[in-house]
Parts: structure tokens; C-alpha cells; sequence
């Protein structure tokens, strides 16, 4: 505990000193999320941190998170420098669309808007027309549905399908999921809410749709923080990584929450509820980037004017 103490206060006073500002997402530690808030910084999810990134004047932004959110901050802000305390955490989404072959689907299909989530990589970007996150990926594509246009989705297939299913749109989807959400199951679900029959279900639309449809919520974790905050129910089963727990509870002190079922448990099923690449941001690597600089991002240039628009486009959706 005294070295926690002593790893905390060492960090503070390097973002002091080199006025940096730690944007973390909820996956993350806790003791990460409450150094965020308690620095200025942000704990928030895709889309807000995105948008804090590029508004904050700070000229180091340390991102705790993936590398999508890493090189989405460089993106949007080329004159900053961005640090990430591990450089190997991906995402099974960005893993599983690699640049070549969904460039390959896309010529394949010229007449489809191409909409990317915000999990793949920044030359997935930059072929695509419009990047969404899970906050406002069904608003955007409401929005492209009414004017007639037909979508070429990449990566999760839950997410796209569910987006199809509540707006009708003709989408076809790349065949990618997470490997967190992708393990909730809907029949384990049905019988724990048998067991909590007033709790309310809060689901990230990257679970499969046999759990989705079991929602009283659907939404991105910061909408599905705000849902426990906001809605009448003293218990909440929650299907998302368990890192959200932490902020729930403080944001809902005195609620309950139970994380949804997964097929297996921690001693067989090693991602079950947890990110494996978001548990590896930690107090350690995070003071080490800060003490060296290591760990920063580089996007190529003409990679990363491209992969600008289609962020720029749901920014000012957004705003
Ligand atoms: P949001 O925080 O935007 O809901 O995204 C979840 C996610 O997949 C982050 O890895
Ligand atoms: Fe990717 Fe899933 Fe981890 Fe989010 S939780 S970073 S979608 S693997």
C-alpha cells in the first residue's frame, strides 16, 4: 500500500511538471480512473475521450486505454504528443480487420458508405467515410438510412446488427467481435434475472443479440453509467467489462450491480468481463512513460489527414 501511495504521488507530480493530462477509459484500473478525475483529466468512454483529448490545451495527453483511443487522440491533435503506458494493448476488433483485406471488401462493394467503429486501426480510417462509436453509431446511421444510403459495416457484427435491426438500414457487416462481450450468454442471463426479478439489465451493444434483446438499456458505458445512475431500481445485472463497476457504484452508492453470465469463469475463461489490453495499463507503466517519454504514438501522416475526416464527421454529428 505505501508503495501504491508513493507510485501515486510520483505520478501526480509528473503531470504537474510536464503538464500532461491522463485520459483514461472506464475499462481501466480504478486507481487510474480516480487519478484521471482527481488531475483534471478525463475516465470516460470512446467518444467523450476523443473529444476531451482534442479540446484539452495540454500539450502530453497519456491515454489510458487501447491503441485505437491512443491513435485517435493523434489524430485529432498531430501537435501533441500522445503516450500510452503499454503499447501492445489492442483490441480483438482492430485485430480481427486488418487493413488489407477490409480495404479488399470495401472496393469490393464502391456503392456502400463505408462506417467504421472506433475499435480498428488508423489505415481502417482512413478508407472509411464515417467513424462511429458505440454512443452514436445508431444516430449516424439513422442519419445515413434516411438519406437513402446503403452501409458496408466493419468491424463487430453485434453492434452492426443490432444498429440494423433498430433502424432498418441495408448494412453489410464485417464478421468481427469483442472477445470481452462476445462471452455473455442469453440463456445464463434469463435465469439470473429470474433469480433478480427487479433488476434492470444495462447492455453494451458489442454483446450478442440473444443478450441484447434481454436489455432494459442498450448503450455505451458512459450511457450505461448514467442509466444506473438516473433510473428507479435499487439492482442492476450489467453486461459490460467489469471495470465499469467501479464508477457505477460511485455514481449509484447504495445500488447493487451483478455482472451478466459468461459461459465459463476466471479459472477457465481468462477474458470473461475483463479486457485483457485495458488490465494492462497499470500505475507502474504509466509513471515509467511519464519518467521516460516512451510509448508515444506515430500515425503516418497521409495515414492519419485521412483517418481525420471520417472522425471530424461524427465529431461535428456529434456536437
Ligand atoms: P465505449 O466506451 O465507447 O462504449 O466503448 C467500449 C469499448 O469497446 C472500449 O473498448
Ligand atoms: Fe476491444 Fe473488447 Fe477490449 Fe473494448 S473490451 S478494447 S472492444 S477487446
Amino acid at each position: 500500500a505505501a508503495e501504491k501511495l508513493a507510485l501515486k504521488a510520483r505520478i501526480r507530480q509528473l503531470l504537474k511538471e510536464k503538464q500532461a493530462v491522463l485520459v483514461a477509459h472506464y475499462y481501466v484500473d480504478a486507481e487510474l480512473q480516480d487519478l484521471a478525475e482527481e488531475t483534471g483529466g478525463c475516465v470516460s468512454d470512446s467518444l467523450e475521450m476523443a473529444r476531451f483529448g482534442r479540446d484539452h490545451p495540454a500539450q502530453t495527453l497519456v491515454v489510458a486505454g487501447v491503441k485505437f483511443m491512443g491513435e485517435t487522440a493523434k489524430i485529432l491533435s498531430p501537435e501533441k504528443t500522445i503516450l500510452m503506458p503499454d503499447l501492445d494493448a489492442t483490441c480483438s476488433l482492430d485485430l480481427g480487420c486488418p487493413a488489407d483485406e477490409f480495404t479488399a471488401f470495401c472496393d469490393a462493394h464502391p456503392d456502400r458508405t463505408v462506417v467504421v467503429y472506433a475499435n480498428t486501426s488508423a489505415a481502417v480510417k482512413a478508407r472509411a467515410d464515417w467513424m462511429v462509436t458505440s454512443s452514436i453509431g445508431l444516430d449516424i446511421v439513422a442519419h445515413l438510412h434516411a438519406q437513402g444510403k446503403k452501409i458496408l459495416w466493419a468491424p463487430d457484427k453485434h453492434l452492426g446488427s443490432y444498429i440494423q435491426q433498430k433502424t432498418g438500414a441495408d448494412m453489410l457487416l464485417w464478421q468481427g467481435s469483442c472477445l470481452v462481450h462476445d462471452e455473455f450468454k442469453g440463456i445464463e442471463l434469463d435465469l439470473l434475472k429470474a433469480e433478480h426479478p427487479h433488476a434492470k439489465v444495462l447492455v453494451h451493444p458489442e454483446s450478442p443479440a440473444a443478450v441484447v434483446a434481454q436489455a432494459d438499456v442498450v448503450g455505451s458505458t458512459s450511457q450505461m453509467i448514467h442509466a444506473a445512475q438516473t433510473m428507479d431500481a435499487e439492482e442492476f445485472i450489467v453486461a459490460t467489462d467489469n471495470g465499469i463497476l467501479h464508477k457505477m457504484q460511485l455514481a449509484a452508492p447504495g445500488k447493487r450491480f451483478i455482472v451478466a453470465p459468461t459461459a465459463g469463469n476466471s479459472a477457465t475463461c481468462k477474458s470473461c468481463a475483463h479486457c485483457p489490453w485495458m488490465a494492462m495499463n497499470g500505475l507502474r507503466n504509466l509513471l515509467h512513460v511519464l519518467e521516460s517519454g516512451d510509448n508515444e504514438i506515430h500515425v503516418e501522416r497521409a495515414t492519419a489527414e485521412k483517418a481525420k475526416l471520417c472522425i471530424d464527421r461524427m465529431l461535428d454529428f456529434a456536437a
